[in-house]
């Protein structure tokens, strides 16, 4: 049955910071088709759910999402349905068959087919395409257009490291690097956009790898040095790494390279050496700590944040108090906790010893008080610095504006600045997820 080809439509992403970009490049993809962004969901005529997969019950949420739109859709045109991202990838045509309702399923290297799907849909036919094609869909999208003055950019997707509870290498496939003249390309095109810092993305972001244009390898470090050089760009970051890519040149770089933000998210999910090895994780807490020290002598202030897992399979209690050894020692800026959640087809969850809900409630309880503590420390450390802040978007109040710090707390300033300004500022309070900032008089050009 054929309907009318959608005009307007409305993005939602769920996940890690890449399905945030490629729920923006979707959106790109849309308009240069000529749709509209929606001004809210309730309005478009099509409705993408770019989805995770990585814990909880990120399908179910998929499908009360969808039971939502179709009840309140009731009376009227129902919008077109699309369910992108890592779910699309996993469960694929049981989606449709699941929720008739979902005219579109699109995996995360396929979805620069979107505009065509939306089309076979008009024209109701099976719009499905979950492949992982050897070309780019990189190359197949269209130009980078204006997004705010922090902007992501992909240069690394999938992973080869097989942790015993991810299903990233199955959602995202194998370990790829986009071409290096690519991404300066896209670089480029975001500072022309009026990008002032770019976060470089990826799985496993600093195992990116290729030859720059003298044919020479390079690591993650080349293409930050680069960036470094573009005029217009201020700050330059990356997510997320792996501590087993953390290469000498690019601990190296943090010392070195200016726009490089005194950042590193570098997780290290538990430790227990017992529970690391378990996890498939290739590096024990030694070596970790020795890592971190390392960072911290190329860059004195860097803020560390991490990732945890609290309850894989078998941990016992003497092993969680590990892990709380290791957030005391390394001591985070931020982080983030999570209970282990066993992914279907995933070594881990058919392991001995899943732990019961009541015992990984507490755990990550007592974590996550040891991390919210080290993260209020931390910003109490920085009250009295002077620093720069990225100004990002609206505070609640006139006049108030929000934006990011080096370190990438959130700090609140009066006086208006515009967005996309670089302001001097002394920190003069910390609260435990957000800092107050006066703007340095006379400060203020960008
Ligand atoms: N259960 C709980 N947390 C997980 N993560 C990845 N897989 C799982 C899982 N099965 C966490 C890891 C990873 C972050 C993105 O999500 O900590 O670093
Ligand atoms: Fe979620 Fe992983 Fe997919 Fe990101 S890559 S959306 S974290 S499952």
């Amino acid at each position: 049955m054929s309907r009318p080809t959608p005009k307007s439509f409305h993005v939602k992403s769920f996940g890690c910071q890449m399905n945030a970009y490629d729920g923006t490049r979707m959106a790109e993809l849309l308009e240069a088709e000529g749709m509209t962004v929606a001004d809210s969901a309730d309005e478009a005529e099509l409705i993408v759910l770019n989805t995770c997969h990585i814990r909880e019950k990120a399908a179910e949420k998929v499908y009360s999402d969808i039971g939502r739109i179709v009840k309140k859709a009731r009376g009227s045109q129902q919008p077109m349905i699309a369910v992108a991202g890592c779910v699309a990838q996993a469960e694929g045509a049981e989606i449709p068959r699941r929720a008739p309702a979902v005219d579109i399923v699109v995996g995360p290297q396929a979805y620069h087919n979107l505009a065509r799907l939306v089309a076979d849909a008009a024209e109701g036919r099976r719009a499905l395409d979950t492949d992982m094609p050897a070309a780019s869909k990189f190359d197949a999208l269209p130009k980078r257009r204006r997004q705010g003055p922090s902007a992501f950019l992909t240069v690394q997707e999938g992973c080869d490291k097989f942790c015993t509870y991810c299903v990233v290498p199955y959602t995202r496939g194998a370990e790829i690097s986009r071409p290096w003249a690519a991404i300066i390309d896209e670089a480029k095109a975001l500072i022309d956009a009026g990008a002032r810092e770019i976060t470089l993305l990826g799985q496993n972001v600093n195992a990116w790898t290729g030859e720059d244009d003298k044919g020479r390898l390079q690591g993650l470090d080349g293409l930050i040095r680069v960036l470094d050089g573009l005029p217009g760009l201020a700050r330059i970051r990356y997510t997320t790494s792996h501590p087993n890519d953390m290469s000498d040149s690019l601990i190296a770089a943090h010392g070195t390279v200016t726009k490089l933000m005194p950042f590193l998210h570098l997780p290290v999910q538990a430790g227990s050496d017992r529970v690391l090895k378990a996890m498939n994780r290739s590096h024990d807490v030694a070596s970790y700590l020795r890592l971190i020290e390392r960072v911290r002598a190329a860059r004195p202030d860097i803020a560390i944040s991490g990732d945890f897992i609290v309850g894989f399979p078998g941990e016992t209690e003497a092993e969680f108090e590990e892990t709380l050894a290791v957030v005391r020692a390394v001591n985070h800026a931020q982080a983030f906790s999570f209970k282990y959640s066993a992914r279907a087809g995933t070594p881990a969850a058919t392991m001995e010893g899943q732990i019961a809900a009541d015992v990984m409630d507490d755990r990550l309880q007592r974590l996550q008080a040891l991390l919210n503590e080290q993260q209020h420390g931390f910003n109490l450390a920085t009250v009295g610095t002077r620093c720069e802040v990225l100004i990002e978007r609206d505070g609640k109040r006139p006049g108030q504006r929000i934006g990011k710090s080096p370190w990438l707390q959130s700090v609140i300033v009066e006086d208006g600045p515009a967005i996309g300004e670089l302001v001097t500022v002394d920190i003069v309070a910390a609260g435990p997820n957000s800092m107050t900032g006066a703007i340095v008089a006379g400060q203020r050009a960008a």
